[in-house]
């Protein structure tokens, strides 16, 4: 009778340890890590109470537990005064019967407690990362089975925290990479904006109108599901990408002091185009796609599309321009025109706003428009803010 509830005992446990191994051989972080090893040791050794301990440099940090009764979570411990820094310092397991008669114990910390018999194991043998316990509240002698378990645990955890570490150093590579690349095509944008602006402040101009607008669009219903805080902060970032494409327009034509001639302006007319595959050209060669990316990409492309159909490069008509294009027109059009241009002179704000409005429905949205028109001193205080200021000039030129 005794011998075969011993194997069904056996039976049972060899499944969970199975599953548990699965479990923190999949997790993704050390939360996920640790609530395994939480839920499933206690059970597995018949334990009172579990903890999860991690190494901090000189230190115990007491990560996690479980049991009947609270024990050092949270806490830190000087490695060389507890028994999890003792089994981490010496590579071994601690198997005490009776703490109290057991030196390595730091007994004041442990009177609180309900516990009286303990293992604690090291995660990681060869260079210990951290340490598992299992506690009882009675004396007990712990059997060389559950010994066993609480070191394959250990080390499925050992493997498992291996794994997160190296995802999270991937994920962090992956984000520099991401980073430098946006680095590398806002510098890109300055450059194309130095080329036909007297300053890099047209591009902190439209990423604030850009901000303003889709912020104030935002309290409308008809805009509201699209237009989330991060869509917001992401729209901000990839304005200044708009006119990416100016950087293949040669310069004969871009800065032409006068109008220009219809074949001219189907040549300056194609940095919609260049911009948006220049940004893909980008993408490709990072080899990820990125929510960043995409959206330059559709602001590139579609910033010169009109409401009315008359737009380029796709002529495009209503809200089958992406809504990110129709913001952007609506910045990049007040920009140029309260600016002076090398083809151009300044308008003042009034005459801006007027031709504007006056293209509600033909160039522009008209929903956004009219929220334009609302926060159109919004857009002034901006020009003002980040004025162009003349070469070599220092103070305020407006
Ligand atoms: P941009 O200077 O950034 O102008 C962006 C858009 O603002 C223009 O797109 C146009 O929709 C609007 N805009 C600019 N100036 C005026 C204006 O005086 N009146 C009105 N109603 N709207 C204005 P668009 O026309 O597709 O031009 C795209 C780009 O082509 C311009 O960017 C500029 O770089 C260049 N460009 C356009 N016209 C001329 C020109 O006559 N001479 C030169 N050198 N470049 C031009
Ligand atoms: C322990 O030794 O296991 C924890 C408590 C302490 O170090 O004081
Ligand atoms: C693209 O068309 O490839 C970019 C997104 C857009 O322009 O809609
Ligand atoms: C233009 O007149 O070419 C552009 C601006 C507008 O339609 O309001
Ligand atoms: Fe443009
Ligand atoms: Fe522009």
């Amino acid at each position: 009778m005794a011998a075969m509830s011993n194997r069904q005992v056996q039976a049972t446990s060899t499944a969970e340890m199975e599953d548990l191994i699965l479990n923190i051989s999949m997790a993704r972080g050390m939360d996920e890590i640790m609530a395994v090893v939480r839920h499933a040791a206690r059970r597995l050794v018949g334990a009172d109470g579990i903890t999860f301990v991690l190494r901090e440099d000189g230190l115990c940090h007491y990560a996690d537990e479980d049991a009947i009764s609270p024990l050092w979570k949270g806490q830190r411990f000087p490695i060389e005064s507890c028994i999890s820094g003792w089994a981490m310092l010496n590579r071994e397991i601690a198997v005490i019967e009776d703490i109290y008669a057991d030196s390595r114990i730091p007994h004041s910390a442990y009177r609180p407690t309900f516990v009286r018999s303990l293992v604690m194991v090291p995660v990681r043998e060869d260079d210990p990362i951290g340490a598992i316990g299992a506690y009882w509240a009675t004396q007990h002698a712990p059997s060389p089975e559950s010994v066993d378990i609480l070191r394959r645990i250990a080390n499925s955890a050992a493997v498992g925290m291996t794994n997160v570490a190296l995802i999270n150093s991937l994920a962090a590579a992956q984000e520099e990479a991401v980073r430098a690349k946006e680095a590398i095509i806002l510098a890109m944008a300055s450059l194309a904006e130095t080329r036909d602006n007297e300053t890099g402040n047209h591009i902190r101009r439209t990423q604030h109108y850009m901000r303003a607008l889709a912020e104030a669009a935002r309290g409308h219903q008809a805009f509201e599901p699209e237009l989330s805080e991060s869509m917001v902060d992401l729209l901000y970032k990839c304005a200044p990408l708009h006119d990416i494409g100016k950087v293949g327009i040669p310069d004969n034509i871009l800065l032409k002091p006068g109008k220009l001639d219809p074949d001219e302006f189907a040549i300056m007319k194609t940095h919609s185009e260049l911009g948006m595959m220049a940004i893909a050209n980008a993408q490709r060669h990072l080899g990820v796609s990125n929510c960043f990316f995409s959206l330059a990409q559709e602001i590139a492309h579609t910033h010169h599309e009109r409401w009315d159909g008359s737009g380029y490069p796709r002529g495009l008509r209503g809200k089958n321009i992406p809504l990110a294009g129709r913001l952007m027109a609506i910045a990049d059009v007040y920009d140029a025109l309260v600016s002076e241009r090398v083809y151009k002179s300044a308008l003042p704000h009034d005459q801006a706003v007027s031709i504007m409005v006056a293209d509600r429905g033909k160039h522009f949205d008209p929903e956004l428009i009219d929220i334009f028109e609302t926060i159109a001193t919004v857009f002034q205080d901006i020009h003002r803010t980040f004025v162009d200021m003349p070469h070599g000039a220092g103070a305020d030129a407006a």
